[in-house]
């Protein structure tokens, strides 16, 4: 493609079903937002549209979890995600909501149009249905045993254990989480969009047009997709949360969260489109703009089969490029926000930018070091340590470093002002310094033309690097000692302050779309406007003009402490421990005063002997019921080999009695009893809690004989 004339970027909608964390920021806002970022310092025509994902069964599970409802949920993490972006300077033009009318109409008229024109077939098949609870079952709602691993709480889609995806079909022993019934199987008809019937299409688009410009992982994707054998696939659900079906026979039905949520970015152009008096309409209907998805590996099937097919039979653009991304994991694992082991983007947020008022370039620094690891090729690895060696080693000592030197040196040496130029002065050195920058600026445009975020922010370094060396190499605080003896000394001083001056002013435009907060901080420092951020303005050398005064130097960057990394470090490993072991207290306690699932930290050191007062005893649940006017206390009768207990357990919101008859738990046999409603609970049942506060029980590997000791 020449020029394009428009550019319209998307960046993965996100579920609003919690809160999201760094590797989702790596993976695709923060590079889409580099990529805007220079697109619009070129001042090219752009639209960045990003906005929540706010169906499927993700919301009404977390709403199940968390005891409220879906559009509780929605409402309660869009507007903390949204302010997240902000705060870490991902700049959309719309964050949207799929909740919304303006969306509804949209993705209704789009299946409608389709379904007219022939584009979709219905089938009738059996699905599973739970009869008790009146409801055809979604993926989620399955739960059974793994074919794969034998992992007993494998999901109908997925077995978290194993990672392998799964069809409800699949399970063995299949249960309705709904009611704990077994489900039975039932008619159902469903719409599907018949991607069989497009394949020869998708071999000419992916597989030979941009065989060589799509990264190489998002073509193999897509060629392993294809050459498996594309089916038709459902696009409906028997659902009640999401946009319903809009054509006869759709009753309790709606739209597929895949079907609905990429046309979330035409909803969501459409409303940047009413709020700044714009027509969307070129934007996805002209070949002459550049759609690029900005997503992560987990997507790709999305964005580069179903919805392009989509976009095809509805008349609209393709997307020209699907930078997808790979992993982020942490020190070691896998990102995961329910297993406990992740950095939440507004964790960071609470506890290293607004501590600091965001005056030290925090957010900046997380930037720094995510592009600097970008996943783009393969799976990257986040440390803690590296942060800190990232941030020092290289924001700090060469950046910063570089541009606070100039500001010292230009304050003592040249009084705060833009010295002039001594032309009869210049030597080889100073004009190399020119070139260097227009050589960066060149090798960063390419790069970020090619979507190679990670080389582009190393040439910038790269570029503050050589400002350090040439200043080294000119020493004008060397040449200050001879001003009394040397005519030429103030001219030669001049000389290197201004090649030094100048060159910051180039990196505060090369580093804009990776670190704008940095850019915008040393526009102040310039005494500068932002407009002199425009690329256009990279490669030269008069954007600070002779005897203009400048502010007095601030630190852009702050060191990472050792301190600070160490406890980091331990609050991962207490988020974890958190997440997996939760006493259930509710049994000693009123649920209400019950600790906050996030109440993470460690209680106090106990002595062995301590520890060694604990009776802790396998039983086995023999008996279950609710206790009247307690909505979350269930009685239990649980067998102890030795004499059979009566313990009340704050698990009624979680489990039905009927389903965990026959468990086996650990018990705290020594507790001393206590009276609640009327009824003597005598011991405790322990219970692990996850970061979502769904409760699991805590059990030996295999069952043993009840009343077994735990030691
Ligand atoms: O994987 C996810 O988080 C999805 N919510 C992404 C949707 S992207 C687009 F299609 F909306
Ligand atoms: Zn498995």
């Amino acid at each position: 493609m020449n020029t394009p004339k428009r550019y319209l970027i998307t960046a993965a909608l996100p579920y609003a079903n919690g809160l999201k964390h760094i590797g989702h920021l790596a993976g695709a806002y923060l590079p889409a937002d580099i990529y805007v970022r220079y697109l619009k310092a070129q001042k090219r025509d752009v639209v960045f549209v990003c906005g929540s994902d706010e169906h499927g069964t993700a919301i009404p599970i977390q709403a199940t979890k968390e005891g409220t409802t879906a559009q509780a949920i929605i409402d309660k993490y869009h507007p903390i995600i949204e302010q997240n972006f902000k705060d870490l300077g991902i700049a959309f033009d719309i964050y949207h909501r799929t909740s919304d009318a303006l969306h509804h109409e949209t993705a209704s008229a789009f299946f409608k149009d389709l379904e007219a024109k022939g584009d979709l077939e219905t089938k009738t098949s059996l699905q599973y249905y739970d009869a008790a609870a009146n409801s055809f079952l979604a993926d989620r709602y399955i739960k059974g045993t793994c074919p794969n691993c034998g992992h007993h709480e494998a999901y109908g889609d997925q077995c978290e254990k194993c990672g392998k995806s799964l069809s409800p079909e699949e399970l063995i022993n299949p249960v309705s989480t709904l009611s704990g019934n077994v489900p039975i199987k039932k008619e159902t008809t469903h719409w599907y969009l018949p991607l069989n019937k497009h394949e020869d299409f998708l071999r000419e688009w992916i597989l030979k047009e941009h065989a060589n410009d799509w990264r190489p992982a998002v073509v193999g994707q897509c060629k392993s997709w294809i050459d498996g054998g594309l089916q038709p696939r459902a696009v409906t659900r028997d659902l009640d949360w999401g946009v319903k079906v809009p054509v006869a026979g759709g009753d309790g039905k709606v739209l597929y969260v895949w079907f609905d949520a990429p046309i979330g970015y035409i909803s969501a152009t459409k409303q940047w489109a009413k709020d700044n008096g714009k027509d969307w309409t070129p934007y996805w209907n002209d070949a002459e703009t550049k759609l690029v998805h900005f997503i992560g590996k987990d997507n790709i099937v999305f964005h580069c089969i179903i919805f392009p097919i989509m976009l095809k039979l509805h008349g609209h653009i393709l997307p020209e490029s699907v930078p997808a991304n790979e992993f982020m994991n942490l020190e070691g694992d896998k990102m995961s926000t329910s297993k406990g082991w992740s950095i939440e983007m507004d964790d960071y947020i609470n506890k290293w930018i607004k501590k600091e008022n965001g005056g030290t370039g925090l957010a900046d620094s997380l930037r720094f070091y995510l592009t600097s690891i970008a996943p783009e090729s393969k799976d990257s690895e986040f440390t803690w340590k590296g942060f800190q060696e990232s941030v020092n080693g290289e924001l700090v000592s060469i950046f910063a470093n570089y541009v606070n030197r100039t500001w010292v040196l230009m304050h003592k040496l040249c009084k705060g002002k833009v010295p002039p130029i001594h032309p009869d002065l210049l030597d080889e050195e100073d004009n190399a310094i020119l070139q260097s920058v227009k050589d960066s600026k060149a090798k960063i445009t390419e790069l970020l033309e090619q979507y190679k975020f990670r080389d582009a922010l190393f040439e910038v370094i790269n570029l503050a690097r050589i400002g350090n060396q040439y200043m080294q190499k000119k020493e004008p605080w060397i040449v200050a000692k001879n001003l009394a003896t040397d005519p030429t000394a103030q001219a030669k001083i001049d000389n290197c302050m201004h090649a030094c001056l100048q060159l910051c002013a180039n990196l505060a435009i090369l580093v804009n779309p990776f670190l704008p907060f940095t850019a915008r901080k040393m526009c102040y420092l310039m005494k500068v406007v932002d407009k002199m951020l425009d690329w256009e303005n990279a490669g030269n050398f008069n954007l600070l003009k002779v005897g203009y005064s400048l502010r007095p130097p601030e630190l852009l960057f702050r060191k990472i402490e050792d301190e600070e990394i160490e406890a980091e470090l331990s609050q991962l490993q207490t988020n974890l421990k958190a997440k997996k072991i939760t006493m259930d207290t509710i049994t000693t306690t009123d649920a209400s005063t019950a600790p906050e699932a996030n109440d993470n930290a460690f209680k106090p050191e106990i002595v062995f002997d301590d520890f060694g007062k604990i009776d802790l005893r396998v039983g086995t649940i023999i008996d279950a019921k609710k206790v009247e006017k307690a909505d979350k206390l269930l009685q239990l009768e649980v067998e102890l080999g030795l004499e059979k207990r009566t313990i009340l357990s704050g698990i009624a919101m979680h489990f039905e009695p009927s389903d965990i008859i026959g468990k086996q738990v650990v018990v705290v046999a020594n507790l001393a009893p206590r009276k609640m409603r009327g009824v003597e609970s005598k011991g405790m049942i322990l219970m692990a809690e996850d970061a979502h506060g769904k409760l699991y029980f805590v059990q030996p590997s295999e069952a043993i004989a009840a009343g077994s000791k735990i030691s």
